[in-house]
């Protein structure tokens, strides 16, 4: 029901719609103060927009959808606390469902209401649940990496000069930036439903196992170097958007997303620098997702 949103042709023909939305950020945010944080104001806001006009969901709320999926992804979040966000995004998205069953708009969640609950596919609640999933998975994902990226090139100049000088190699810039910054630090989970050997270990039938990308992403067997950010090496094996048939449903939209903010912001901020000395930034340690929470920048 879902993946028809996501191919390759669909992300394709937003692209100019994504332009736009970072072209609109980033000259705002030129335009602004020195110096100003350009998570919450460009690395944080462009994929939280996006997926918000794709989902139906108003961008005003961002504030509200923002902090109950910090704290859902929380690892120091009590049971009571998550579960209090997890109610209150849902509670949200429930409102919005019935109003988009009302009157149904161009967006994902009047399409899953139109097609598929109107047909006795799935229910309204189920609705939410997918609205759930899409909205936390499909930005805070994003903007983890993004801000890593930038964090990671300020602190490499050379390789920004080469970008800025070649924008053509952003899109392999990118590659090597899921691989290198893998931000999903937990791990996927899985149950093996029949004996399995991996690499000569045997995992039983009914063992979990918890799959780790960013120790698979350094794996000298595959990856030559494997510490080392290299800007041409072939990183698509890179397995941060998961693998096998769950693997990121986003993940055409993120890399197509990331390419048009780091060709923008090489563009346009030519001389970003990072306005504060990089030991004083609070990373998050605390969560599922690894990122940085501001990035105070100059330029
Ligand atoms: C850099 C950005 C992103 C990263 C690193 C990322 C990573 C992942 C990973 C590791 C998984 C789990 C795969 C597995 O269980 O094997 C996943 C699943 C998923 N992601 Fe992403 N993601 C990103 C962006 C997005 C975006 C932008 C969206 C939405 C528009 C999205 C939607 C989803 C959904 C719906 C799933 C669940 C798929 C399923 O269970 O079948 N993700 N993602």
């Amino acid at each position: 029901m879902l993946t028809s949103e996501f191919t390759i042709r669909k992300i394709e023909n937003l692209r100019p719609r994504l332009q736009a939305i970072v072209d609109k950020l980033l000259e705002d945010f030129a335009m602004g103060p020195q110096p100003s944080d350009l998570v919450s104001a460009f690395t944080l806001a462009t994929p939280a927009l996006a997926i918000s006009e794709l989902l139906g969901v108003p961008y005003d709320d961002h504030d509200f959808f923002q902090e109950q999926a910090m704290i859902m992804t929380s690892s120091t979040a009590t049971r009571e606390e998550a579960s209090a966000a997890n109610q209150a995004l849902c509670e949200y998205l429930r409102e919005l469902v019935a109003k988009r069953s009302e009157s149904p708009g161009e967006d994902i969640l009047s399409r899953l209401i139109v097609n598929h609950v109107r047909k006795g596919d799935i229910t309204e609640t189920d609705v939410v649940s997918l609205g759930r999933l899409l909205l936390i998975a499909g930005h805070e994902t994003t903007a983890n990496t993004t801000s890593m990226g930038v964090l990671f090139l300020l602190q490499r100049p050379d390789i920004w000069e080469e970008l800025r000088q070649n924008p053509s190699l952003v899109p392999n810039a990118v590659e090597e930036m899921l691989r290198f910054l893998d931000v999903i630090q937990s791990g996927t989970r899985r149950v093996a439903l029949e004996d399995v050997v991996v690499n000569g270990q045997l995992i039983r039938a009914g063992d979990p196992v918890v799959v780790l990308s960013i120790s698979a992403n350094r794996d000298q067997e595959q990856f030559k170097d494997p510490h080392v950010f290299d800007l041409r090496r072939d990183a698509r094996t890179q397995i941060a958007f998961g693998y096998g048939p769950h693997q990121c449903m986003g993940q055409v939209l993120a890399r197509v997303e990331m390419q048009i903010m780091f060709t923008a912001l090489l563009k346009r901020l030519p001389n970003l620098r990072l306005a504060v000395p990089i030991e004083s930034l609070a990373f998050k340690s605390d969560s599922l997702m690894y990122g940085v929470r501001a990035l105070p920048v100059s330029w």
